[in-house]
């Protein structure tokens, strides 16, 4: 077969996005009750007061991207996307041990005071987190897409819910089953932890995989990390060094939204071991081998695509519309 030459490929790709976005943006309210232009009349320069404040902390510090991102995912998964992620006090989500590394809180509130001084009592809080997640994948080259709005925030936000959160310890069949239990399949856990092709993990949660396998290898290395990749993962995390140093979570790309994590993978530079899962355990491993390689035929995967429709569908779990929760004052407390 003829390949398609690259600038052949950039019109398909474009086409596609289009279709895509087309599909993606006609004006019906998602069956959970969110809606594309929700704040049209009462607050129509939303999109852009948040993206103009997403852009401008990234502009002084490009890592609030991934934290933004990671935020959202942190918030969806505990008492539904409803902002409960922000709510401090004793005992809160915010406070609890898989949040504890989560940042860009002072973005929000930013873009929650600009907000308020536009159109007060309007915007949630939950909705900003969910635009400023897109925007912070569009920043990364990501490809962005419409996120229908109208969630209200939560009032209730406990540590203890934070169980439900995956753990990097989680094998890939705990993995499915907790997004299964937020109406997410495979392809959305495969798709969602694609996320990692951006942003940084802690040394303290991986360096256990390269010092602990003795009896596994000679080297003393998980034996699904390429041995080639050992060394320059031990320069960065020494044994018993500085476990809050950070690392790339997508080797040689950790700051562009594009597919090269899945390609890591497929090599063994997966870097936490639940990502490194995706590509070894059959039950994903197909899905995971979609979004590699460079021409990828019918049943390839186009990442920005699939991840643009997993994200719609995550950034609706378990959303409050309607008269349900309550429209934030400030996005730390309970009105
Ligand atoms: C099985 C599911 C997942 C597990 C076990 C997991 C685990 C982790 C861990 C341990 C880190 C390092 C945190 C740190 O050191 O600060 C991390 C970072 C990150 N995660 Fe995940 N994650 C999962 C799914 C997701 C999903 C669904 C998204 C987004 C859609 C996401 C986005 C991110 C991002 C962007 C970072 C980098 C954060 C930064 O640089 O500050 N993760 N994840």
């Amino acid at each position: 077969m003829k390949k398609p030459s690259p600038s052949n490929l950039i019109l398909i790709n474009s086409l596609t996005v289009t279709l895509i976005l087309t599909l993606l943006s006609t004006p019906t309210a998602q069956p959970q009750g969110t809606s594309l232009g929700f704040y049209a009349r009462t607050c129509p320069n939303v999109e852009s007061i948040v993206r103009a404040t997403v852009q401008s902390h990234f502009q002084s510090d490009p890592t609030v991207a991934p934290a933004l991102l990671r935020m959202h995912f942190h918030d969806c998964f505990v008492q539904g996307c409803d902002a409960s992620i922000l709510l401090e006090g004793p005992n809160t989500e915010k406070s609890a041990f898989p949040n504890r590394l989560l940042r860009g809180f002072d973005v929000i509130d930013d873009a929650k005071k600009r907000l308020e001084a536009a159109c007060a009592g309007i915007v949630s809080c939950a909705d900003i987190i969910a635009l400023a997640a897109r925007d912070s994948v569009s920043l990364t080259r990501g490809l962005g897409w419409p996120v229908p709005l109208g969630r209200r925030d939560g009032t209730v936000s406990l540590a203890l819910d934070t169980n439900n959160l995956p753990a990097f310890t989680d094998s890939i069949q705990v993995q499915v089953q907790k997004f299964a239990d937020k109406g997410l399949n495979a392809q959305d856990l495969v798709t969602l932890v694609g996320g990692h092709t951006i942003g940084t993990a802690a040394c303290q949660f991986f360096s256990y995989r390269l010092y602990n396998f003795s009896t596994s290898t000679p080297t003393g290395a998980d034996p699904t990390i390429d041995p080639a990749f050992v060394p320059q993962l031990r320069a960065l995390c020494p044994q018993n060094g500085d476990g809050s140093r950070r690392v790339g979570l997508d080797t040689g790309s950790q700051d562009t939204f594009d597919d090269s994590f899945f390609t890591n993978l497929r090599n063994g530079r997966g870097v936490l071991d639940s990502d490194q899962k995706l590509w070894t355990d059959p039950a994903t491993r197909d899905i995971a081998q979609r979004f590699t390689g460079p021409i990828r035929g019918l049943l390839g995967l186009r990442f920005s695509l699939e991840f643009s429709r997993s994200m719609v569908k995550m950034s609706n779990v378990g959303v409050k519309t309607g008269s349900q929760g309550e429209i934030r004052k400030v996005c730390t407390a309970v009105n």
